[in-house]
This record gives structure tokens, C-alpha cells and sequence, in this order.
């Protein structure tokens, strides 16, 4: 049986499915991933100067306007065929939940209801001395023209700097968001993972602890990124191609 037979058995034998996303299933809606080489983010940038609390502290305007660059980027692209085959999974009346490490919404864009988000959103920045999270205006998040840096608002509370409600390096994972993961994770028969290198622990653990609690683990990626586990399948492919054809595959949808 070829890979992308086998994985759609298992698929349509499974009662909870968990999709486990990264940049890959976001880069044909013209979000760039990270870690391409030319089009990965970091091939042109240092994560260490714009993704650190220490980065932030030494330029805080140029953090600040690196993830407002992003933001409007999240917001121009729209849900690709991949983020809707999984929606349209969850619509047939599956257990479908997603834990991704995106931070733009466009899962939730697709439909998605059930979505676990380990590294933040883009959504609601949050006071970088006090924590508090702020809603802001649309003008506030446009970046001057000609520029990529903005000083950031401040908080109404305690003045201090306003920063993205997203994970940066060195950072711990909220115990909280790890625990709804694992919830997930622990509880799958099948885990589809697509599109990420799986290097940024701890959410690189996760296709690892999806093998040791019993579940078929399937890739959907460029490369092949398996681990080399009994029960894990490589599906080579676009994620707006594979995805939709595993799940037509599986179910018919
Ligand atoms: N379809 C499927 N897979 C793709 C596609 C595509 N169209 N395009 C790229 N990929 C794959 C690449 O082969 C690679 O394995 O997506 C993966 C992207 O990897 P990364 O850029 O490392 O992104 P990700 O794994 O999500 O990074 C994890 O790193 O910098 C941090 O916080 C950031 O959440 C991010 C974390």
C-alpha cells in the first residue's frame, strides 16, 4: 500500500484526529515561513534581533513594527485549501481539533472552532510590564509610511510598553496552553502534522509524544521530516494539494 493509502486508513479508522500545524500550511496564503532557505523568514533576518524580550528592550520600535509588518501580512492572506479541509473535516461531524504554532487566525478564519494557539496571536497585544492586554485601534496598527518601525502604545494601566501576545525565544510555553495541547495530543489516534521543520522545542516534541501514547503520526510536508517510527507516515506535497486529497481520500469530503 502506498503512504498516502495507508495514512487515509488509519485517518478514516480514527475516532479523535489532531492536526498539528506550523508556517508550511500558511505559506501558500503568502505568509513566509521561517526556516526556507531564500523565503524563510530567518534566511534575511535574526530571530535573536526581533523575536527576545532582550530585543524588545534595546529597540523596542523596531520589534514593534516588525510584528505590525507581520500582522497586516496575517491579515491581507486568506485561509488556504488546506486550513478549509480541515474545517470542512470537523463540519462532517469528526473530533477534529488543531494545535498549531501560528500565530495568525487563519484556521479560525477557515472555521476552525477547536484551535490551540502555542505561541500566541497576533490578535491582542499585551502589556510587556504588567501583562495586561489591550485592545487597540485599527490606526494603531498601521506602520508609518516608508518605515518598518513604530514605537509601541503604551499600557493604560501602568504605562508600560505594549508588546505582541506571542512566544519569544527563551520564553516559557503558558502551562496552561501546554496542558490543552497534551489534552489533545495524549487523547488522538491519528495526528496529522503539517507543515513544520519540527525544531523549536517544545512544540517540536509534539508528533514524539503523539508515537509514544499509541497514535499513527502522518506528515504533510515538502521533505520528508519523519522521524523514523513504526507508526508514522510521510506524505510528500503542497499543503493545499496533499492535505485535501488525504482527506478526500479518507472520507470523501
Ligand atoms: N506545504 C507543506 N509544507 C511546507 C510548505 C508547503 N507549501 N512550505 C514550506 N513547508 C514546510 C517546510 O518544508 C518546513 O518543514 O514547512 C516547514 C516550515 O518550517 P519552519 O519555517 O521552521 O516553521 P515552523 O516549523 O512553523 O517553525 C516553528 O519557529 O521561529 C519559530 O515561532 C516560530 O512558530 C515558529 C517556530
Amino acid at each position: 500500500m502506498q503512504e498516502m493509502e495507508r495514512a487515509a486508513a488509519s485517518l478514516k479508522a480514527a475516532r479523535n484526529i489532531v492536526f498539528f500545524t506550523g508556517a508550511g500550511i500558511s505559506a501558500e496564503s503568502g505568509i513566509p515561513t521561517f526556516r526556507d532557505e531564500l523565503t524563510g523568514l530567518w534566511s534575511k533576518q535574526d530571530p535573536q534581533q526581533l523575536e527576545t524580550a532582550k530585543a524588545f528592550r534595546e529597540n523596542p520600535a523596531l520589534v514593534w513594527g516588525f510584528y505590525l509588518w507581520r500582522r497586516n501580512q496575517a491579515k491581507q492572506a486568506r485561509p488556504n485549501a488546506a486550513h478549509l479541509s480541515i474545517q470542512r473535516l470537523a463540519a462532517s461531524g469528526r473530533n477534529v481539533a488543531v494545535v498549531t504554532q501560528n500565530i495568525d487566525d487563519l484556521h479560525e478564519r477557515a472555521g476552525s472552532i477547536d484551535v490551540v494557539h502555542l505561541h500566541g496571536s497576533l490578535k491582542k497585544p499585551k502589556c510587556f510590564a504588567c501583562a495586561r492586554s489591550t485592545d487597540l485601534e485599527p490606526n494603531q496598527y498601521a506602520l508609518p509610511e516608508h518605515s518598518m518601525e513604530r514605537e509601541p502604545p503604551r499600557c493604560v494601566r501602568c504605562n508600560g510598553r505594549l508588546r505582541p501576545s506571542v512566544l519569544w525565544f527563551g520564553e516559557d510555553l503558558p502551562v496552561g496552553i501546554w496542558k490543552a495541547a497534551m489534552a489533545k495530543v495524549g487523547g488522538c489516534d491519528v495526528l496529522v502534522s503539517v507543515g513544520t521543520s519540527g525544531i523549536v522545542t517544545p512544540a517540536a516534541d509534539i508528533p514524539e509524544i503523539a508515537l509514544t501514547s499509541g497514535a499513527t503520526v502522518i506528515h504533510v510536508n515538502l521533505v520528508d521530516v519523519s522521524l523514523g517510527a513504526n507508526k508514522e507516515l510521510m506524505v510528500i506535497g503542497k499543503a493545499t494539494q496533499a492535505l485535501p486529497a488525504l482527506l478526500q481520500a479518507g472520507f470523501s469530503i
